[in-house]
């Protein structure tokens, strides 16, 4: 019998350095400056040595220092994953809600071939009723330009543009099935016309993710209203997004 067990060392150990301060020390010494974890320093993205999640930290390391992403590490995760676990469902994705170009940048690092349509007014908020105003919002509010985004994503492929106000700008992609959409559109009236368009154009299979689910009322009410009598639930998740698998 060892006079030293490894349970002992572990509790004699931890009693000297109680593991909040151990997750801290690691955090600082080890994991932020070689791994770039926490990057956002909220919404931290634990578990992160597998490779996978190793490369998606590399990534969203580069795009926080490129451009200005309005999304915690895990949310930043989850849109990752999902485009990620849906190439083999058919279709294209889409995204709408762009502002800066930093959600549609995660998309492109994970999309392979797959073709990303991205809506925009690029002149910020279009329209924000009452039920939206527990946020900041107003008309105008995350205007971006248009040329920077462009310029921003030029060296991805298969990737569309499309200016003003969703669904007036849907035309050109009527007719395409979509196998991932990623909406961050903050408003009641916005979501609820993305749903409406979206929706029926999702493959089985395929996956509907939302920012804002939990934080601004009029999203949340759009997807319940929406989804109520449907067969899909809507998933609350980690961070302040939810996320539908379409049946
Ligand atoms: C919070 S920002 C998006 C942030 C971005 N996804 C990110 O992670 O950095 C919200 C965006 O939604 C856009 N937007 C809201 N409603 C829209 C609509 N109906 N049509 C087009 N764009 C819309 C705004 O112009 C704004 O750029």
């Amino acid at each position: 019998m060892s006079i030293f067990p490894k349970k002992n060392f572990f509790l004699v150990f931890d009693s000297l350095l109680p593991s909040k301060h151990l997750i801290k020390f690691r955090k600082f010494v080890f994991f932020e400056p070689f791994m770039g974890n926490d990057i956002a320093n909220r919404g931290r993205l634990s578990h992160y040595g597998s490779t996978e999640r190793k490369e998606f930290v590399k990534a969203l390391k580069k795009i926080r220092s490129e451009t200005e992403l309005l999304l915690e590490d895990v949310e930043a995760y989850h849109i990752y994953m999902a485009v990620k676990q849906t190439q083999k469902v058919p279709g294209d994705i889409a995204e709408v809600g762009v502002y800066k170009g930093g959600s549609a940048k995660i998309i492109c690092a994970v999309k392979g071939e797959k073709s990303l349509h991205l809506f925009d007014t690029f002149e910020g908020l279009p329209k924000v009723d009452d039920i939206d105003m527990v946020w900041p919002f107003y008309e105008g509010k995350f205007a971006a330009s248009f040329d920077s985004v462009k310029e921003y994503l030029k060296n991805d492929h298969n990737v569309f543009f499309y200016k003003g106000v969703f669904p007036d700008t849907s035309g050109p992609v009527q007719e395409k099935t979509f196998s991932m959409v990623n909406l961050d559109v903050d408003t009641y009236e916005s979501t609820k016309k993305c749903l409406e368009f979206f929706y029926n154009r999702m493959s089985a299979g395929g996956i509907l993710l939302s920012h804002d689910y939990i934080t601004t009322p009029g999203v949340k009410k759009a997807f319940d209203d929406f989804f109520d009598g449907k067969s899909e639930p809507v998933l609350e998740t980690a961070g302040s997004q939810c996320l539908v698998v379409k049946v």
